[in-house]
Parts: structure tokens; sequence; C-alpha cells
């Protein structure tokens, strides 16, 4: 059992590991003064490409393609890279206790990891069927999608079954996106959630209308208001069925499992302060322990524009944030400061031809403007939100690189709304004048 020291640990290898490396980087960091510490085999990637490019069936993304920096146009980080800014990234390694107080880490081989400051980049892990309970739903080919393993397990899955049947569970963004895979991958898939609508987290009715039509269109049956009650598996544990809540049953070669997702805290319960299921940090980043950051998904943080404090399960945010968290250590240490987080939520998803983008807050009164018909073979139709008669959050289906940019422009300005009826009528041109 080996122990190590070093001024910086970041724990976790993924996007926020990725970027807080980059920017440790390019601030400077003397060789052995940095540490990344991963559970995953491969150096920190562009997390996004696994549900999307990883899965196409021709002309796939593979690594070392889309290690971290490429996704925002950065230095791609190749595992030597690391090793050439003198940054030793420890692979494979999962950290099984933290002490804070102590300054360490233990890994699951035993190996002590002690830090000055630490960057906590756990990440999120998935909700899975069987902690619910859900009767044989510890089936082979029953899969989830996290890291790059879990992409691995549905690529193989997808080749042994071709052509066969997936059931898709869940109607967010794992759902929504890995049903496309599959269809493209011929797949007879069925796609199964329980609201009366998909991706409710941010879909009003009529954009997830557009989306559902879209993907019947595409051939994906759509089951909604049930969920999967039970899975049934032929003699060598392979699923072959999943039950249905209202009774319903139907035959699967795959399942494809996205009930949403969960921020890795454990390690750190009872030694820092949590808000919202997050670790609570400052517009810096800082934890309620001296010395310790939390980065990404596990982050909850002040998000400024809306008083308020949010947790963010994103990968703009994810990069953001660990830069954040990096410059304002840098700073601290020469005796400066940096400006606070002052962050504009982002997400976006891409899957079939289509492409959406979704700046600040869904909350208020909601209004759908251009052609949201789609039997069009280039849909292109956006959405305002409305609050205290402000628009306050503006999405768009198939957007120009000009369209996305004011659109960020109009959810971060806030501009006073005549009404949503004027919104409708000047819909991309209103953001377009911001
Ligand atoms: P992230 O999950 O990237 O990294 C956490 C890392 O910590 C992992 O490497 C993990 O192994 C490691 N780790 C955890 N516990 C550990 C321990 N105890 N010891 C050692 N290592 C440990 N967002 C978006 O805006 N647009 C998109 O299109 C997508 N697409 C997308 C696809 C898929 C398949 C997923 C799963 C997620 C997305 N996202 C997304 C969300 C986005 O990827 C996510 O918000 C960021 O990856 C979060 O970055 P973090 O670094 O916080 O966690
Ligand atoms: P999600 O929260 O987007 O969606 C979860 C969905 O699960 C709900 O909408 C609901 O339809 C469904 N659900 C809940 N309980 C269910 C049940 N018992 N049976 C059937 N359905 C049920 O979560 P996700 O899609 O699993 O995504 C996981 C994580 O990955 C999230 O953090 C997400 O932000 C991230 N992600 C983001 C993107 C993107 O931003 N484009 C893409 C992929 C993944």
């Amino acid at each position: 059992m080996a122990e190590k020291s070093f001024k910086y640990i970041i724990l976790g290898g993924g996007v926020s590991a990725g970027y807080a490396a980059k920017e440790f980087a390019s601030q400077g960091v003397k060789p052995g003064e940095l540490a990344v510490i991963s559970k995953e085999a491969v150096a920190p990637y562009e997390r996004p490409a696994l549900s999307k490019g990883y899965l196409f069936p021709e002309g796939a993304a593979r690594l070392p393609g889309f290690h971290c920096c490429v996704g925002s146009g950065g230095e791609k980080l190749l595992p030597e890279s690391y090793k050439q800014k003198g940054i030793e990234l420890i692979l494979s390694t999962e950290i099984v206790k933290a002490d804070l107080a102590a300054k360490s880490l233990v890994s699951a081989a035993g190996d002590v990891f002690k830090y000055e400051t630490l960057i906590i980049a756990t990440g999120s892990t998935v909700l899975r069927l069987t902690d619910f309970g859900v009767k044989g739903a510890d089936s082979k080919n029953i899969l989830y999608l996290r890291e790059i393993d879990d992409a691995d397990k549905v690529v193989e899955a997808i080749q042994a079954k071709k052509g066969g049947k997936a059931v898709v569970v869940g109607g967010g963004y794992i759902g929504l996106e890995l049903s496309a895979a599959l269809r493209i991958n011929n797949f007879d898939v069925t796609m199964v959630f329980p609201e009366p609508w998909c991706m409710p987290r941010l879909f009003t009715a009529d954009i997830a209308a557009f989306y559902e039509t879209y993907y019947t269109n595409k051939g994906v049956k759509i089951i909604k208001g049930t969920v999967a009650s039970g899975f049934t598996a032929h003699p060598n544990g392979e699923v072959n069925e999943v039950q249905l809540k209202d009774g319903r049953s139907l035959e699967a070669d795959i399942v494809i499992v996205g009930v949403g997702a969960k921020p890795l805290t454990a390690l750190f319960k009872g030694q820092v302060e949590e808000d919202k299921g997050g670790i609570k940090t400052d517009a810096f980043f800082k934890t309620s322990v001296p010395d310790v950051y939390a980065v990404g998904d596990v982050a909850t943080f002040p998000l400024k524009m809306y008083g308020d404090m949010r947790r963010v399960e994103h990968v703009d945010h994810s990069r953001k944030s660990a830069e954040q968290a990096v410059k304002a250590i840098k700073a601290a240490e020469g005796g400066g400061a940096v400006e606070e987080y002052d962050y504009l939520p982002f997400f976006y998803s891409r899957s079939f031809d289509l492409s959406w983008q979704f700046y600040g807050d869904n909350v208020g009164d909601s209004v759908l403007f251009g052609d949201s018909n789609p039997s069009n073979p280039k849909p292109r139709f956006g959405a305002y939100w409305v609050q205290d008669g402000k628009v306050v959050g503006a999405f768009m289906e198939g957007g120009s690189g000009d369209e996305n940019k004011a659109l960020a422009k109009v959810a971060k300005a806030r501009p006073a709304a005549e009404s949503l009826e004027d919104l409708t009528k000047q819909g991309i041109s209103f953001a377009a004048k911001i």
C-alpha cells in the first residue's frame, strides 16, 4: 500500500476533471503537483458523445477522438498529454474513503492519497431499477449508460442482437437519445415512461408533441403513463420480456434504462454541508470545508441570475464550474480573486437529424413560435418562457449558430415581453433584436 502526496487532487475523471486539468495546465503546474484520480480506465472525455456518435452504426466516435477538451474547441488532452504537462493521471482507481479533516483519500486497493487542495468532481451515477426492487431487473441485457464501459456494453448488445427488439425505459435525455440511436441501428424500439409527455423536466406539452410525432414517424413506438414493473429472462439469463404496470407486456432483446441520475456525494456524507442533494458551494465552488471544492454535477451553487441555489446536470456547467474553481484557487494563491460565477443555464440535445438548444429558466408561461410540423424535412421552431412579464427562457429546434446566440442573449437580458401573442408572432426575430 502506497502513500502519495499532491498539492492538488482532482477526484473524478469526467468532464469537469478534464476541464479543471486543462485550466491548471494553462495556468502552470509544477511536475508532481497535480493528480487526477478516476475509477474509469481512460483519460477524461466528453461524456455526451456516449449517447450520440459512439452509437452510430457507421463512422462511430471512438477514443482518442473525443477526449476533453475537444467538445468546446479546446486542446485535446490525450493520456500522454497529462504526463507531458506534469500531471499524474491515476486511472482505474476508485476512492472508497475520504477524510476531509485529515486531507486524505483511500483507494479500493488501500493506497492513500494526501492533498492540500481537493476538487471533488465525482459526477453522478444512474438510478437503477434494482434499487426500486423491480422483479427481474438484474437480467442480462438490461443496460444503463453513464461511463464508457456502459457504452461498450450497449455497442456489444447492439451487435449481438442485430435488428432485434429494444425497450427503452425512461422518457428523459437518455430515453430520447438512446431510442433514436437504437432506431438508427435498425432496432424495433418502444419507449416507455410514466409521464403524460416526454422530457417533462424541460419540455412543455407542445414541444414534446413535436418530438413524439417525429419519433413516431421514425418508427419509434411510445407508451406513456406507465412503468416497467418486471422483467422475465430466457434460461440463459438474457431479458426477453418487459411487463408494464398497466398489464401490457413487450418482447425485448435489449432494454435500456434511463430513469435519472443522482450525484455521487456519499464519500463525503456528514463531512461537508449539502444542499438540494448536492455539495453546497459558494460562487467559487468552495465547499464548507477549507481547501475543498466541488464542481460539475455534484455542486449545488448560487445561480446569481436567479438568486437561487441550483444543481445542474449538464456538460456546459461541468466545464465552466471546473474552470472557475481552478481560476479561484490560483488567484487566491497569488493573493487575488476572480469574479463570482454568473452562470446562464444552457442545455442541448441531438438525436436523429434533430438538434435543440435551451438557455435560461423554464418557468412561467410558455409560448411556441415557428414551424413545429414534425413532417417538414427541416423543422425549425422555438419557445419562450415568460415570468412576471419578462422572457426568462428560450428554446429552439434547428436554430442556426446566430439564432442560438440570440437565444442566449435573450435569456441573459430577460427583456419585457409585450404579450405571448406578440412573442409568437415575432418568433426568433424578437431574440435577434436584443
Ligand atoms: P462525470 O460523470 O463526467 O465524471 C465523474 C467522474 O468521476 C467519472 O469519471 C467517475 O468514474 C469518477 N468517479 C466517481 N466516483 C469516483 C470515486 N469514488 N473514485 C474515483 N473516481 C470516481 N449534458 C449536456 O449538456 N448535453 C449532452 O448532450 C449530454 N449528454 C450526455 C450523455 C450521457 C450518456 C451522459 C451520462 C450525460 C450527458 N450529459 C450531457 C451530462 C454531462 O455529461 C454531465 O453533466 C457531465 O459529464 C458532468 O460532469 P462531471 O465531471 O461532474 O461528472
Ligand atoms: P432524466 O432525469 O433526464 O430522465 C428521467 C426520466 O425517467 C423521467 O423523465 C421519466 O420519464 C423517467 N422515469 C422515472 N422513473 C421511471 C420509471 N420507474 N419507469 C420508467 N421511466 C421512469 O434522466 P436520464 O435521462 O436518465 O439522464 C441521466 C443523466 O444524464 C441526467 O443527469 C441527464 O442530465 C444526463 N444526460 C444529459 C443529456 C443531455 O443533456 N443531452 C443526455 C444524456 C444524459
